[in-house]
């Protein structure tokens, strides 16, 4: 069993960006399907001034979530950005309508992303630009190699990847520092534990998505409710509690649209659960496990 660290509210990504722990996933202030624009965009941009109102300093988004809907609602809202704030953003896929994501991580393609990220975000550099999943048409090589140019270029400061296997791991640690992982992960899809497993080991921070199981996991009467009851919390709290206390290098990043649930989730971050509870979540969590 993984033995628990002291709970830390803070990490450093790649030596010199330090976040708090609990960060935001900006993919659900967009369209259905993650396609277009949300209902009410003014909302959203509401929602993610809240979100730096709270302490917040790591946002996730990627070129793909609208497409360029997401990035342009952050820097409508947020720039010029506040000292400190962290906005990780991914390159590699394409959109060819709601739901659907074609992976496109020929280098060339990948310079093209990131300079429209970089425009659309207001930024002279990206602090953390992540590739949203390895290509099979492209060797992952080569697309973290025009990362690693943009990189030389001053154009992204830190280099993490997504949706990789252990053995892909590996094989863009040889060509680049990453210094995020982000995997879907949470108590019920424990999937990527080998791959959390090494980034614990070299200090890589572990960007699980998905941390709510696309929400499951806050549905009241599932196998949290008996701890959130008696610590008078919420079952989305309880399963964001025992992320951060599984791992210390774990940076989840909840999603939402809505403003009640982003304070939810963002308080779960104060929530110290129990070496006993955290037994008993973690059990409740392997049983309903689909690995
Ligand atoms: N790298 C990748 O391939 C990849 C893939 C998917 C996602 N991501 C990233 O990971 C982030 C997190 O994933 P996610 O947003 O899809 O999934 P999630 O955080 O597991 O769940 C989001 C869903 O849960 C609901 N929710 C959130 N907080 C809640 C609460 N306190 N109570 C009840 N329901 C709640 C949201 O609905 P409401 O809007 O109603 O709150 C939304 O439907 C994304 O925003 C994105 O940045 C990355």
């Amino acid at each position: 069993m993984r033995r628990l660290e002291p709970m830390t509210t803070t990490f450093t990504i790649g030596g010199d960006l330090e976040v708090r722990r609990l960060g935001f996933g900006a993919m659900r202030i967009t369209g259905d399907g993650i396609w277009g624009l949300p209902e009410d965009p003014e909302a959203a941009r509401v929602l993610l001034r809240r979100v730096v109102e709270l302490g917040v300093n790591l946002i996730d988004t990627a070129d793909s979530y609208g497409p360029e809907v997401s990035e342009n609602l952050i820097a409508e809202a947020l720039h010029p950005y506040p000292d400190g704030l962290v906005i990780a953003t991914k390159g590699g896929l394409r959109r060819t309508g709601p739901g659907a994501w074609p992976r496109d991580a020929r280098p060339e393609r990948l310079k093209e992303c990131c300079e429209g990220s970089l425009r659309r975000l207001r930024l002279e550099r990206i602090d953390l630009y992540q590739l949203h999943a390895p290509d099979p048409a492209v060797p992952l090589e080569d697309s973290l190699g025009a990362m690693k140019e943009l990189q030389d270029e001053g154009k992204i400061r830190h280099i993490g990847v997504s949706n990789v296997s252990l053995d892909e791991l590996e094989r863009a640690r040889s060509v680049v520092d990453v210094v995020t992982v982000q995997n879907r992960y949470s108590l019920v899809d424990r999937h990527s534990e080998d791959v959390l497993d090494a980034c614990e080991g070299a200090g890589i921070g572990f960007v699980p998505w998905f941390p709510l199981a696309m929400g499951d996991l806050a549905e009241p009467g599932g196998p949290l409710s008996e701890v959130a009851r008696a610590r008078d919390a919420t079952s989305g709290q309880v399963a964001l509690a025992w992320l951060l206390a599984h791992s210390p290098v774990m940076l989840p990043i909840p999603g939402t649209s809505s403003i009640e649930h982003l304070e939810e989730n963002v308080a779960a971050g104060e929530l110290r659960l129990s070496d006993d509870e955290l037994r008993q979540i973690g059990s409740a969590g392997s049983g309903k496990s689909a690995a």
